[in-house]
């Protein structure tokens, strides 16, 4: 019988699919799940690359034992701790006590705070060999991508690339886990909303691991979430996905993200996007923050070139759902966009006030001088409005000429 599992020569894919979860890490929506990948070479030595989370150890190691049968694992190559890939280690070492643990000098602490976990170990560093038998296995350290200990393992006779979180994405596998097999369609904007809410902040670190790879060719992209990347099309889009987000490139559009609770600041941002479009912006996502996931929100700042953002004042604060924004837009360090802001009052205005705060920090080009509005929308109003708006689509408009 013909082994579904698969990928190119001896390498197997034996990863389980997510569809339980509501939340990744607690925060993240996951509406079409998310797979936990794991990898099994077999060679002369078996190597298996990285575990899953915990609680689907049980199929896990049934899918391993129906490619293994009784023979054991060499190594246990762990590039990346947090526990949706190292969950299972503990349990790997209970059935396969013998196994060798394969790690950076930041991987062996974590293995043994997490798990208890001693034992054999193999330390590599940056350019580190390990000769499976026809298999050759190269080591490249690629810290902070998104944690310390991060690493990647490149099969050299295959040119298989196993990238840990790097170029991962959202999204269960339906069928398959190879793209030639499938339909890729709805990876990509979760491999956007993925990177931008997990990764996002680490930027510089994805850069460096980037550039690390420049040389290294790529025929398969094996990630610990979502598909194996085997087309040349499909790779080269996956690469430029990240590489863009990661240098914090974006495109022409305006994401608008404001707070209502009456409809009076939204009929602010209705009357600016209104004249985006006139001004021939034709990316405008406008986002209620009560309403759209945050994980979205940031999505489309990675995203878009222009963000406004609005707020009424309550209780002398910012409005506290377009606040925890203006946070998480700053705990990503996102570079590089053109700002403008509005808010609406009705005896004493604080938000547009407090929201001039973001604006230092954030270190974004404001396009305009912000807009305060008191009670509802009158002609000035509308004015301002369009001014910020035409403000916003000419400095997008400077950067395509
Ligand atoms: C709970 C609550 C607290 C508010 N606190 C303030 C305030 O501290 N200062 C102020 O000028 N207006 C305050 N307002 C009034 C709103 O900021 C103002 O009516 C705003 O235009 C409402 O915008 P919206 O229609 O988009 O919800 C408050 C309103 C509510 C409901
Ligand atoms: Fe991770
Ligand atoms: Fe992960």
């Amino acid at each position: 019988m013909e082994q579904k599992t698969k990928i190119t020569g001896d390498i197997h894919y034996v990863g389980v699919n997510d569809r339980k979860s509501p939340l990744f890490e607690g925060l993240w929506p996951l509406p079409y799940g998310v797979s936990y990948n794991s990898y099994l070479i077999v060679d002369e030595m078996v190597a298996l690359i990285d575990t899953v989370e915990i609680c689907y150890f049980e199929e896990y190691i049934l899918k391993i034992k129906k490619i293994l049968g009784s023979r054991p694992i060499d190594y246990l190559i762990i590039n990346h701790m947090e526990p949706d890939h190292s969950g299972s280690i503990r349990l790997i070492k209970e059935q396969y006590p013998n196994i060798i643990i394969v790690g950076n000098k930041q991987t062996f602490g974590m293995v043994e705070g997490f798990y208890g976990v001693t034992g054999e170990q193999y330390l590599v560093g940056d350019g580190d060999f390990l000769k499976l038998g026809k298999h050759h296995l190269r080591f490249y350290m690629t810290p902070m991508v998104h944690w310390p200990e991060t690493m990647m393992t490149y099969e050299e006779t295959t040119e298989t690339i196993f990238s840990g979180d790097a170029f991962g994405t959202f999204g269960a596998l339906n069928g398959g886990f190879i793209d030639s097999k499938i339909n890729v369609s709805i990876y990509w904007d979760e491999m956007v909303r993925y990177y931008s809410n997990i990764v996002g902040k680490y930027g510089s670190p994805v850069q460096r691991a980037l550039t690390k790879l420049a040389d290294v060719k790529l025929s398969n992209i094996c990630s610990t979430h979502g598909p194996v990347w085997t087309q040349k099309e499909n790779i080269d889009k996956v690469v430029s996905i990240y590489n863009d987000l990661s240098l914090y490139n974006a495109k022409e559009g305006v994401v608008i993200i404001y707070g209502t609770m009456y409809g009076n600041t939204e009929a602010m941002a209705e009357e600016i996007a209104l004249e985006l479009s006139e001004q021939g912006i034709k990316d405008i996502v406008l986002h209620n923050a009560n309403k759209s996931d945050a994980s979205y929100i940031i999505a489309d700042v990675f995203r878009y070139k222009g963000l406004i953002v609005g707020s009424p004042t309550y209780n002398g604060q910012v409005y506290p759902r377009v606040e925890a924004l203006l946070s998480d837009i700053l705990l990503r360090d996102i570079k590089n966009r053109y700002l403008g802001y509005f808010g609406s009052f009705s005896w004493a205005s604080a938000a547009v006030k407090r929201m001039g705060d973001f604006v230092t920090k954030s270190k974004f080009e404001l396009v305009a001088d912000p807009i305060e509005m008191k009670h509802a929308m009158k002609p000035i109003n509308y004015d301002q409005c369009s001014h910020l708006a035409k403000s916003m689509a000419d400095r997008l408009k400077k950067d395509s000429k």
